[in-house]
């Protein structure tokens, strides 16, 4: 099994410090049903983000088993304990040398928390990248392409859509047949052909509803499985990535956009016909939709819309339209955000050693 590939050997304690920024992202094809251990059922795409990042330090401290204390923002945060160490238990397999450290993990959010971010995909990429640059100090003959799979091997078995948050500016992870370095482990960065709109694409969060959600992305995936409509959803999902590759290589926005928002409802779909049903979208989740297609019709603007599990709205568009769009934020679509709020991101290049 590839799996084999990242069984790191055990080797003896040293102290060590490391600290990784490591971005959120947003999926254009989605990820929405899973086996274990965190395998998806289809493969998915996204845009790495810029200036939504988790940033974390590790202080590996040598031991005689495994231990860690976790700080969020300076404060000690012992409930996020069972979910690090649920991780811990998950890959230590992979890293056996882990045994001999006590770990002080420090982590901050450059983004308000519950902001409908994916607040789990940039700190489990950025807690992954520490402990993988401790085992390039233990094994220092370590390939940088290595590195980066491990990396988003680890992630991967914290949060799923954690293994596209290493690299960037678009990854795809799970195996499709029109990639043939995809796998279902890790994700792999789209390539050099794609079209350069794409690097510095545009992505608005606009924060709808700061509300915890009813239904959690890990039971959301749970209801996948006895869906009635899963099979053909994975399928359908298979397909849309197979057409999406070449419209990222052409640039044609108009075939883009008619993959992304149908993603995007399909997704939300899915939500609402799982038993027991769900709906994650509020009233001004739907406003903001059709202002973006009076809009984009009107003005012939190519703006589109995803949806990440939750209500906010991520408003997409190319770096030439930034204030035409921003501006129409501001005017038409702020007064549906919860204080007026929305946050202003873009395309990034994928995680940064501090
Ligand atoms: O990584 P998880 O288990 O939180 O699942 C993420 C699922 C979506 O964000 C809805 C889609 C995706 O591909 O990121």
């Amino acid at each position: 099994m590839e799996q084999n590939l990242f069984v790191s050997k055990a080797a003896p304690a040293v102290p060590f410090v490391s600290s990784w920024k490591a971005p959120s992202n947003i999926a254009l094809v989605k990820y929405w049903g899973k086996s274990e251990p965190q395998l998806p059922k289809n493969p998915s795409l996204s845009f790495t983000l810029s200036t939504s990042v988790t940033e974390t330090k590790v202080n590996f401290q040598p031991a005689t088993s495994c231990t860690f204390d976790f700080y969020f923002h300076g404060e000690k945060r012992p409930d996020f304990n069972p979910k690090i160490q649920h991780f811990i238990d998950r890959i230590t397999p992979y890293i056996p040398w882990i045994t001999n450290y006590h770990l002080v993990i420090s982590s901050e959010n450059s983004f308000p928390h519950s902001s409908g971010i994916a607040s789990s995909a940039s700190a489990m990429a950025a807690l992954s990248l520490n402990l993988m640059d401790l085992e390039q100090h233990l094994f220092p003959t370590m390939e940088k392409d290595y590195f980066h799979k491990k990396a988003s091997f680890l992630a991967r078995l914290g949060s799923g859509s954690a293994a596209r948050s290493i690299e960037g500016p678009v990854t795809i992870w799970g195996k499709t047949t029109s990639c043939s370095t995809s796998s279902e482990l890790y994700a792999v960065p789209f390539g050099s052909d794609l079209h350069p709109i794409f690097e510095s694409y545009r992505d608005a969060i606009l924060l709808v509803d700061h509300g915890s959600k009813v239904v959690s992305s890990t039971q959301g995936h749970q209801l996948m499985h006895k869906h009635p409509y899963a099979e053909k959803r994975f399928s359908q999902a298979a397909e849309n990535l197979n057409a999406l590759l070449p419209i990222m290589r052409s640039g044609d926005l108009d075939a883009f956009i008619k993959i992304v928002e149908l993603e995007a409802l399909s997704l939300h779909a899915m939500m609402m016909t799982s038993t027991p049903y769900f709906v994650l979208f509020k009233p001004n989740t739907l406003a903001i939709i059709e202002k973006i297609w009076e809009y984009r019709a009107g003005q012939k603007v190519p703006v589109c819309f995803t949806l990440d599990a939750g209500a906010n709205v991520h408003v997409l568009y190319p770096a030439e339209y930034a204030s035409t769009v921003e501006d129409f934020i501001n005017k038409e679509l702020a007064v549906f955000c919860e204080q007026g709020k929305y946050l202003l991101d873009r395309v990034g290049t994928g995680a940064k050693k501090m």
